[in-house]
């Protein structure tokens, strides 16, 4: 089967978070069960330094109409890895830019995203008709969503394109992508989709609304996030379409690359460990201390990390509110994140005020976010919603016990600690109050310098957990199964 992937994040080509750990390993281990995949990114700066000085046009030119003028973008040839093909949209005076979505370390999106990604959708559209036409088009979130609206509406008669199948996968229903209506016009869509049934929600166009119509099939990822987005407290009031297609959505919990993530071979950490010999995660401890300035620590005191993007989706405000509680415990805590400044003004802040117990680096570093998996005892994750999360499962491979709030792929990945059976993974709340929050790092606090055995056996019940990628790319090729059997 050939797959065509759109997205707008890949590892190791562009990435901001999980979207692109996903869009990065996925399509290998499709590769691997025999398919064909080829995956279609934004031609953005940082992908540039990918590029061999003499690289290759797949597609020179193609032609994408806007209400009052014409684009032109090109497909540049991305190459072969691990037998994936890549393809890259250039079109520079839309993707040559600093950040993705909006100015990096600025806040708020660019404002001609509708423009950026409706260019992106169609291009890839036009591109796979000279590239190859696959049997399904796997686009992810609201980047992707113009593929199926496109797809079914003005281009429901080109017979070449009309027999593809087409599944979006939801990885965070929270970001929309909602653009004014005049957008219709300016994408030369026919008014009459700007209706509650299709495109438009609060007199918005809602890219991703129209993704969940118009596609055969949706995943989400995670068996728990498939069934909290069909309530009004997560689906961000795209609960009632979702609703309406529960038969056409499956939660497939995103999988782990242990090619990347394994503390046994991981080249970014300063030593190896496994489950038969944990020796080297206290060099990585040192190492992790010392990255974060944090010296004299005794040996006894547990290390709390955090790897995040600083965004209210990851209840990061649940911390500060339990901020000075918290440094009353022994322990130190490292933070590693960036994005709204709210959150960041607080860890520098706190590590300010408390320069012996909390420190914090307030960027994006890929290499660090592998030290602080290692180096750390306990990782915090008290997400208010999180669809699947990777880090926790990170957490779980380098033997970091995880506290998590019991919410989507949290909720469907960790377990808890249970003192008599010597059985869990972690501690979990569930409640939205920070008092839960506290009491769940209490008990992990508890076991940490009461029970050494008990902890020693969470770590190693959570390093013997397998989220490798293999079953779930199974799972998806059930789903690519099932809407080709579908379309006939
Ligand atoms: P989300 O996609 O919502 O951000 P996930 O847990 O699925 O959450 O994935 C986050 C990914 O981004 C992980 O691979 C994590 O290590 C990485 N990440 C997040 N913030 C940073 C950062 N500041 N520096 C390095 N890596 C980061
Ligand atoms: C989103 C979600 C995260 C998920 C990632 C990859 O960014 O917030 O929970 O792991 O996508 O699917």
């Amino acid at each position: 089967m050939h797959i065509v992937f759109a997205a707008s994040e890949c590892v190791p080509f562009a990435k901001t978070g999980g979207l692109a750990d996903v869009v990065g390993a996925l399509p290998p281990e499709l590769v691997r069960l025999g398919h064909q995949v080829s995956v279609y990114l934004p031609l953005y700066k940082t992908v540039r330094k990918f590029l061999p000085e003499d690289f290759k046009y797949a597609v020179r030119s193609i032609t994408v109409p806007f209400e009052y003028y014409n684009r032109f973008a090109a497909i540049v040839d991305g190459g072969v890895r691990d037998g994936v093909q890549y393809y890259f949209v250039d079109c520079p005076e839309l993707f040559d830019r600093d950040g993705f979505y909006g100015p990096k370390g600025g806040v708020g999106d660019y404002g001609d995203n509708a423009e950026r990604f409706g260019l992106f959708c169609r291009t890839v559209l036009e591109a796979s008709k000279q590239l190859g036409v696959p049997q399904v088009f796997h686009v992810h979130d609201w980047q992707g969503a113009m593929i199926p609206i496109y797809l079914r509406t003005i281009y429901y008669f080109d017979p070449v394109l009309r027999p593809v199948a087409t599944v979006l996968t939801i990885h965070n229903a929270g970001y929309q992508g909602w653009f004014p209506p005049k957008t219709i016009e300016q994408l030369l869509l026919p008014w009459d989709l700007f209706t509650f049934d299709k495109v438009e929600q609060n007199d918005t166009f809602n890219f991703l609304k129209g993704g969940l119509i118009y596609s055969d099939y949706l995943t989400t990822v995670s068996r728990t996030y498939a069934q909290e987005i069909q309530t009004p407290e997560f689906g961000a009031g795209l609960e009632s379409v979702l609703i309406k297609r529960h038969w056409d959505l499956r939660g497939i919990l995103n999988g782990v690359d242990y090619a990347q993530w394994d503390p046994a071979r991981d080249p970014k950490l300063a030593a190896h460990y496994s489950a038969e010999d944990l020796t080297g995660k206290k060099e990585c401890r040192r190492d992790l201390l010392h990255a974060f300035g944090l010296n004299d620590v005794p040996h006894t005191t547990p290390v709390i990390g955090i790897v995040s993007r600083f965004a209210t989706q990851k209840g990061l405000d649940f911390i500060a509110q339990i901020a000075d509680k918290l440094t009353e415990r022994n322990m130190v805590l490292v933070a590693l994140g960036n994005g709204e400044p709210y959150y960041e003004n607080f860890f520098r802040d706190w590590a300010a005020k408390r320069p012996h117990q909390i420190a914090t680096q307030i960027r994006y570093d890929e290499s660090l976010s592998h030290k602080l998996e290692a180096g750390s005892d306990i990782f915090l994750m008290p997400s208010r919603y999180e669809p699947s999360g990777l880090n926790q499962m990170y957490s779980l491979k380098y033997g970091t016990v995880p506290v998590v709030r019991a919410t989507g792929g949290l909720e469907d990945t960790i377990e808890e600690w249970h003192a008599d059976e010597r059985t869990g993974t972690g501690f979990k709340f569930y409640g939205y109050h920070p008092g839960d929050l506290l009491w769940a790092i209490d008990r992990a606090l508890w076991v940490y310098h009461n029970d050494p055995d008990g902890w020693k056996t969470l770590m190693l019940n959570g390093m013997a957990k397998d989220y490798s990628w293999v079953h779930p790319a199974k799972e998806y090729v059930e789903v690519y199964e099932e809407v080709l059997r579908r379309r006939g």
